[in-house]
């Protein structure tokens, strides 16, 4: 194995795809038109905020008002933590938590209570699970305005179960609730839940986004399930003039090439269980189980200024976490097959050394 198999850095360290988006984009890239760039899209004036909100509210039964389109998952979070959290206000969010979480509530002068996660085995992997009784304790001592869930979380990789899931929800009905399902389809396609409980529960909300399964983070674009009693929200979000055209339009190709994204996960599926397998024999390294695109392994803590140093000087980089959930694990972003290889085969050169 050559030493420094990439002249340029490798971003395993951002969640972002190696894969890139379904081919189909950069054909339509090559062939975007006047109209698409510099007129608005007019689609207000059709009763619809745009081609895609109408697209996604038809392919889940929704009415196109549920449908809420934003600049990825980030802007929707900040839009509603902005609308709704007044000075004083507290968010319920994950300790183990993605950092935007921690940091978006003091934008507007509220603050953050923190439910932990405990863990667990799922099919044998070392697992971390909600804790949902504690959860719900927490929820009824807090009484926060706003509550987050992740599913699958970032940087543990876990989802919450359906079931799970509602009886929390059935716990929290006297505040808003975000699902962030930034990184929904690498573990599972499930839908099913999605209509039923937004019916269900008009405090809720279930973000998406283009940026992670479907590899379009460079284009900015998500979309949210908002339920009944989010009016103001949707009001506050809606941009009367459009949106930006050739996301959306990229953002429709590939919910037309589903096949491209299903080809890409299962190569990543393939790279999570060689992950599990090469990580669980070395010494002091426990593989997290893993339902997003990345995977957490934590890492004996006297080797990570080396390996850091190490892996970087063969362009490989990978996000050694230092917060106060995690002082020594890390998390690595699942690459291309030759990426993964070469990531593991590097690391174990290194605990050879
Ligand atoms: C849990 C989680 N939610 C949301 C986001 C934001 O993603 P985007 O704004 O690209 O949709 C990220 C980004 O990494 C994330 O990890």
């Amino acid at each position: 194995m050559s030493e420094k198999k990439y002249k340029t850095i490798q971003y395993l360290d951002r969640n972002e795809s190696q894969y890139g988006p379904s081919p189909k984009c950069y054909d339509y890239l090559k062939t975007v038109s006047i109209e698409e760039l510099s007129w608005y899209s007019r689609d207000f004036a059709r009763g619809v905020k745009s081609k895609l909100s109408e697209r996604i509210a038809k392919d889940f039964g929704f009415k196109e008002t549920q449908i809420i389109l934003s600049y990825g998952s980030e802007d929707i979070l900040k839009q509603l933590i902005h609308r709704y959290v007044m000075r004083g206000d507290k968010i319920l969010i994950p300790k183990e938590a993605w950092w935007y979480y921690k940091k978006v509530a003091y934008e507007v002068g509220g603050f953050n209570v923190e439910y932990p996660m405990i863990k667990g085995k799922i099919d044998g992997i070392d697992s971390y699970l909600y804790d949902v009784d504690k959860m719900i304790s927490i929820y009824d001592r807090e009484r926060p305005r706003v509550v987050i869930i992740a599913s699958p979380n970032n940087p543990t990789g876990n989802k919450i179960s359906s079931e799970d899931l509602y009886r929390f929800l059935d716990a929290c009905r006297g505040s808003i609730v975000m699902i962030d399902e930034a990184y929904w389809g690498f573990g599972s396609m499930d839908n099913s839940y999605v209509k039923p409980y937004l019916d269900e529960f008009p405090n809720l909300i279930i973000c998406r986004t283009f940026s992670k399964y479907f590899a379009l983070a460079g284009s900015r674009i998500g979309f949210s399930f908002a339920g009944n009693n989010l009016e103001e929200l949707k009001g506050f979000t809606t941009r009367y003039l459009g949106y930006n055209l050739v996301s959306e339009n990229l953002a429709m190709i590939c919910l037309d090439d589903i096949e491209y994204y299903k080809k890409v996960t299962q190569m990543m599926q393939e790279d999570k269980e060689m992950f599990y397998r090469e990580f669980s024999k070395l010494d002091g390294f426990t593989p997290y189980k893993s339902y997003a695109n990345f995977m957490m392994v934590d890492m004996p803590s006297k080797i990570r200024k080396d390996l850091d140093k190490f892996l970087k000087e063969r362009n490989l980089l990978i996000k050694f976490l230092d917060e106060e959930a995690f002082k020594t694990e890390t998390r690595i972003t699942l690459g291309t097959k030759e990426q993964n290889k070469y990531l593991i085969e590097s690391i174990k050169e290194f605990l050879n050394k």
